[in-house]
């Protein structure tokens, strides 16, 4: 499996502003959108481009634009939402997907409540997105619902994940690539990722 660390001095910057408690909710949404969007930057590297042929004011020329090869954002809801806000702004003709989950508080189980993926997802790059990577039982499961649908190509990305998580998508799905913007130190007992920055659900939409 493929794991890339964003570490670019932007994305750690903004990363140290959503990890302190005293960030409020206006500024930490913003920055989520904002690390999601530089976070693309490096997912998106591997596009495939085609080349066209354009008039410039000056002259014609050959340039490149992304092929025709069609691209899915898939939100794990709810705070996947607010990476998707960020992706679109990078990648608007993108379709949206959403997998409603949340974590069982005694089990850590994901439960699904909702699932709405767009109906072509089988010949679309998929990039799935989940702020945090904690058991990864959420993600392994979008992946699952993801794969089920006949998606073929699809990359994780989450903002902050614990060396667990990642350890669990690889054994259970190895053809994924993630890309994060850390990798933390350890999940506490309560399934939370250390230091981490909180539950970033809760911390956008109260
Ligand atoms: C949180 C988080 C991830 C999940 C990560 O969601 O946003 O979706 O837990 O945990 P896991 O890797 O152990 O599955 P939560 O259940 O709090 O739902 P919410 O986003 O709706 O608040």
């Amino acid at each position: 499996m493929n794991v890339t660390v964003v570490d670019h001095p932007l994305v750690q910057h903004k990363l140290a502003i959503l990890r302190d408690k005293n960030t409020g909710s206006k500024d930490f949404r913003e920055l989520m959108a904002e690390v999601s969007m530089l976070m693309a930057y490096e997912a998106m590297r591997d596009l495939e481009l085609d080349p066209v042929t354009i008039e410039t004011p000056l002259t014609r020329m050959e340039a490149r634009m992304l092929s025709g090869k069609k691209l899915a954002l898939v939100a794990i809801l709810r705070a996947g939402l607010i990476m998707v806000d960020g992706i679109l702004r990078l990648v608007p003709a993108a379709r949206v997907g959403h997998i409603g989950l949340y974590r069982d508080p005694q089990t850590l189980n994901p439960v699904e409540y909702y699932a709405k993926l767009p109906e072509d997802i089988r010949g679309r790059r998929v990039f799935l997105t989940d702020p945090m990577l904690a058991t990864a039982g959420s993600a392994v499961h979008a992946i699952q619902v993801l794969k089920n649908s006949g998606a073929q190509h699809i990359k994780l990305m989450s903002i902050i994940a614990a060396p667990e998580g990642i350890a669990r998508v690889e054994r259970e799905h190895p053809d994924v690539e993630v890309v994060v913007a850390a990798i933390d130190d350890h999940l506490n007992d309560h399934g939370y990722i250390v230091p981490g920055l909180g539950d970033a659900g809760d911390r956008i939409y109260g």
